[in-house]
């Protein structure tokens, strides 16, 4: 198995991603968001890169049964129902509902990798299931590509990612081939006993701290607490569509 591992946003070329798994990280927060509302029951994600394709989009649709939810600069945007907290994304609020979501990297990565195989939804709450659905589907070409921060890495990306190659490496029985992005992930995350620290510590970690979330830090920082994997397809996740 190939893995390479890609520091932010804009770092893999979109014909790049054409016919490889890419596994989208960004733990703070869009990742952990799209995951959770996923375990919470919500019916459709449909990510979107830019803060008009989301209100172009949204007065198409029933918007009883839609939510627009996201962020720029760590805030909910204005008209918006929803921000980028995950906390916000309650079961309650989710159930039968298409969720319209973008945000500053997250979703901007997901667009940029649309000629992906298969794109994936990864951060610490679905670790090990997204090691495993790749082991287990015998992934050829694996591109882990960290969303990052405004166009430079998160600290907080690049551990989840040296993690996710560390279980890979460890159960795979086919043999796997590191870019210099992995290996540098692997070796940087096996430094860190406590993902947590990592995330309070990190610029983006302290950014939303100031921002008053920093309930939002804890929360992100646990490793599988969730089983699923959200899945993109063509252009959004549905129920059928998540793994797990
Ligand atoms: C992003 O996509 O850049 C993040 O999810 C930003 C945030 O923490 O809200």
């Amino acid at each position: 198995m190939e893995l390479s591992l890609y520091t932010h946003a804009g770092q893999l070329p979109e014909a790049a991603a054409k016919g490889r798994h890419v596994v989208i990280l960004d733990v703070l927060r869009a990742s952990s968001t799209i995951v959770h509302a996923c375990e919470n029951g919500i019916e459709r994600i449909i990510p979107v890169a830019e803060v008009e394709d989301a209100t172009r989009l949204v007065s198409t649709l029933d918007r009883k049964k839609t939510l627009l939810g996201g962020e720029r600069e760590g805030v909910k945007i204005e008209g918006f129902d929803l921000g980028n907290s995950p906390l916000e994304y309650a079961s309650k609020k989710l159930k039968g509902k298409t969720l319209i979501f973008s945000t500053s990297n997250g979703t901007v990565a997901i667009a940029q990798s649309a000629p992906a195989r298969e794109i994936l939804i990864g951060c610490f709450l679905n670790l090990s299931a997204v090691a495993s659905h790749l082991v287990s589907n015998r992934a050829k070409s694996v591109a882990l590509l960290c969303a990052g921060n405004m166009g430079h890495l998160s600290l907080e990306d690049l551990v989840c990612g040296g993690h996710v190659i560390d279980r890979i490496v460890r159960s795979s029985r086919a043999k796997t081939d590191l870019n210099d992005g992995a290996i540098a992930a692997r070796s940087l995350a096996a430094c860190f006993e406590d993902v947590g620290e990592v995330v309070r510590g990190s610029s983006h970690g302290r950014r939303l701290a100031e921002l008053g979330f920093e309930a939002d830090l804890e929360f992100c920082s646990k490793i599988d607490k969730y089983g699923i994997v959200p899945i993109v397809e063509d252009g959004r996740i549905s129920r059928k569509s998540i793994a797990g």
